[in-house]
């Protein structure tokens, strides 16, 4: 099977390639990525490069998608600005890139007609808003969309061109609304990996407001598998939510770094809350246990050692993208 990535040079996206190279040895896949600050060719080093193609565009530019669609029979959209806080500085490049490049590769996929046998579109927990701290609520398939940061909201929006693509032009789509992924190559910006690289180089670790907000956290890999599984069993039309069965404050998750490194709770820095802070992110990933089998395996304690060693043995990964 041929197929297409968009953003396979970024932290999941890279990850999703890795996996599926490996456990899919006859299949071959073309990775479409403009290689934004975001986007590493680095990430995809030692890759299988006989069943891999590289093509550096933008998912914006029709004429490089038809392109890059050529072949394929599976389109993964990962491609995407995916950092809340740029987008509160400037959310334009996340409206042209999330919206109307999904929108170009919708159009694309739609003009082939029977080649696409599956258009799945990566999304977020974020689309659903957020939940209360003294809450057992979760988000699942069937919550309203409130999405509040501009970056959410493109999302959101393009989850709901996507569902308009197979309602109006028969598309057969997926979509997957993801919590927070952590695990190897994620971009040192993002929190779990930040805070790492910081406390490796004694300096302050930076807190939002009181630190008790909650992200449901789950390994890539976990992410990865529940993406195969939506590959090979879901149903076209269906959207999945997956989660990590792992809620956690961020004033924890910083306190396990710090102790793992033998590093004092000392560095931890209150800052100013992000603005508009979403509470809480958790998410009912019962759907996708029962319809495809899938769940996350990956415990968090043991993942974030992990991902923490992983960072402390690729220092030459992440001291070249530091600002
Ligand atoms: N990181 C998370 O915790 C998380 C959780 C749920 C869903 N998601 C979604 O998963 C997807 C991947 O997220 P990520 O964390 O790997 O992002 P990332 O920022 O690490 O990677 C994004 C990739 O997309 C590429 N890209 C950006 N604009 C492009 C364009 N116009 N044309 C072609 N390529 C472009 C970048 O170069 C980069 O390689 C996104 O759609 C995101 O919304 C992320």
């Amino acid at each position: 099977m041929q197929l297409l990535v968009t953003g396979g040079a970024g932290f999941i996206g890279s990850n999703f390639v890795r996996y599926w190279l490996e456990h899919h040895p006859e299949d071959s896949i073309t990775n479409l990525d403009l290689l934004t600050y975001a986007g590493n060719l680095e990430n995809l080093k030692g890759i299988d490069e006989k069943r891999y193609t590289f093509i550096q565009g933008d998912i914006c530019d029709a004429s490089v998608v038809k392109q890059a669609m050529e072949g394929a029979e599976v389109v993964i959209h990962f491609a995407a600005e995916s950092h809340v806080d740029r987008s509160i500085e400037g959310s334009l490049p996340f409206l042209k890139t999330n919206v109307l490049g999904t929108q170009t590769l919708l159009d694309e996929a739609h003009r082939r007609g029977s080649q696409i046998r599956r258009f799945h579109h990566i999304s977020t927990d974020e689309v659903f808003g957020a939940l209360d701290l003294d809450t057992n609520e979760t988000f699942n398939e069937k919550t309203p969309y409130d999405p509040r940061s501009p970056y959410s909201a493109s999302k959101a929006a393009s989850d709901h061109l996507v569902r308009a693509y197979q309602h109006t032009h028969q598309l057969p789509i997926t979509i997957s609304n993801c919590s927070n992924n952590y695990g190897p190559y994620h971009y040192p910006e993002k929190f779990i990996p930040l805070m790492i690289v910081q406390a490796l180089h004694d300096k302050p670790l930076p807190l939002y407001g009181d630190g008790k907000n909650v992200r449901d956290w789950i390994h890539v890999e976990d992410h990865c598998a529940g993406i195969e599984a939506i590959l090979l069993k879901g149903q076209v039309g269906e959207t999945y939510c997956l989660g990590g069965n792992a809620e956690r404050a961020n004033i924890d998750v910083i306190k396990q770094i710090l102790r793992e490194l033998k590093k004092p709770e000392s560095l931890i820095r209150f800052v100013s809350d992000r603005k508009g802070h979403d509470r809480r992110y958790a998410i009912d990933a019962s759907k996708a246990k029962r319809e495809l089998a899938w769940e996350p395996k990956k415990n968090f304690d043991e993942g974030l050692t992990e991902t923490i060693q992983w960072f402390l043995h690729h220092e030459d990964w992440w001291k070249p993208l530091l600002p």
